[in-house]
């Protein structure tokens, strides 16, 4: 084997291990292409679906879908559930009527409740979505980013469900962009992250890696009829730079007794666009005013690995697991070279703290630390993010 295409074997290795490790959450009700794609034994692990390294707090917005599109890339298992496949995709899972109050849910793992909040949504424009419902087409990322703009447009608020209360994130603070109760929170970082929801039971929902929690909603269907379209579930990580995206097939009949929903549809539409854009010209207005009250605080590490190590960072405040190796925040080898050994990975911390870390390897079960003194840091303030660059010793 050529050294370069060697070296390419280990890095692909590389990120399938450290995919392996960190199993978050998924779209389970109703069910999921991701989770179908599981019972059928195609997708060995189907809260990997990650979005990554991107802008997923406090901006919910801000971040690109890239090859994950709306619907998620599993990159552990090269799965595209953007495109239809024999398990998935096909048929609807699940038939609504328009102006339906439904149950949603997805489940946490243990081992990646990363805390932040999440939110359903629905495209309303239904020749977007049938390029997500084509087996013989896989969407282009123009096209997926598209899809997720219309996606955004098409939010399904927590706030339209009656007698739900939509509370604003424990982790955001007024003037930021993350402060809406349009999205669902997950509690805050401190009490209880996204498996406080329902404050149900280990393993109350599957998952492959740490067991799972269920988060259990209620969703109002739009007036919106389709035959076949997509219910698209996005969570945004606050610990870390993730995103988590992942669609459901569905059908959504007229609401009963309805004559013109046509008519309802344009009129609806016309109304929640314009409510939205106003909506984001006053909360951009108030951030420039404020200082975040978080910083995302990117960890940068040089330290060369072998396939089968992956390099966390440990610390002493929550957020870096209060110096416990096995809530370690795990890197990313995604840009590692021999030349350039990067491992880099950024966590969410309230401005102004002072706090101690090292970094750490595990190879297995085997955890080594690296050597004293701990490191110190002061995050900044005033800042929206940071960086601290440092070499394995
Ligand atoms: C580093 O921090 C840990 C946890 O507080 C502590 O047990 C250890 O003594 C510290 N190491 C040094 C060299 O101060």
């Amino acid at each position: 084997m050529k050294f370069s295409s060697m070296r390419a074997s280990l890095y692909l290795n590389a990120l399938s291990l450290a995919t392996l490790v960190s199993g978050h959450g998924y779209l389970t009700i109703p069910k999921s292409r991701t989770r179908l794609g599981n019972e059928a034994g195609i997708d060995t692990c189907p809260e990997c679906s990650i979005l990554e390294p991107v802008t997923a707090w406090p901006d919910l917005n801000a971040a690109r879908v890239g090859r994950s599109g709306p619907c998620g890339y599993n990159a552990r298992v090269s799965v595209d559930y953007n495109k239809p496949g024999s398990a998935w995709g096909t048929a609807p899972v699940a038939t609504y009527k328009a102006g339906d109050v439904i149950d949603v849910q997805w489940c946490v793992d243990n081992n990646g409740d990363h805390g932040g909040m999440f939110s359903y949504r629905i495209c309303q424009d239904q020749a977007l979505v049938d390029k997500f419902l084509d087996p013989n087409y896989l969407p282009t990322e123009a096209e997926k980013q598209a899809a997720e703009d219309c996606f955004e447009a098409g939010i399904l608020p927590c706030t339209d469900v009656s007698g739900q209360s939509c509370g604003y994130n424990a982790d955001c603070q007024s003037g930021q962009a993350c402060y809406r109760n349009d999205w669902f929170t997950c509690k805050g970082w401190e009490s209880g992250r996204c498996q406080g929801v329902d404050n149900a039971g280990l393993n109350s929902c599957y998952t492959t890696i740490a067991g799972g929690y269920t988060v259990s909603k209620k969703i109002k269907i739009p007036n919106y009829v389709s035959g076949h379209t997509l219910l698209s579930f996005k969570w945004n990580s606050y610990q870390t730079a993730q995103v988590y995206l992942h669609c459901a097939d569905i059908a959504i009949l007229p609401a009963s007794g309805s004559t013109s929903s046509s008519t309802t549809l344009s009129t609806s539409t016309t109304t929640s666009l314009t409510a939205c854009s106003g909506a984001e010209t006053v909360t951009k207005t108030v951030t420039a005013s404020a200082c975040p009250s978080s910083v995302a605080v990117t960890f940068k590490e040089l330290v060369s690995t072998s396939v089968g190590t992956d390099i966390y960072v440990v610390g002493s405040i929550s957020q870096l697991g209060s110096w416990n190796a096995a809530n370690a925040i795990l890197l990313s080898a995604s840009q590692y070279t021999s030349s350039n050994p990067l491992w880099f990975g950024s966590v969410n911390i309230p401005a102004g703290t002072s706090f101690s870390y090292k970094y750490i390897k595990k190879t297995g079960s085997t955890v080594t630390w690296e050597s004293d003194p701990n490191r110190t840091y002061s995050v900044p303030t005033c800042t929206a993010s940071a960086t601290v660059s440092d070499t394995w010793r």
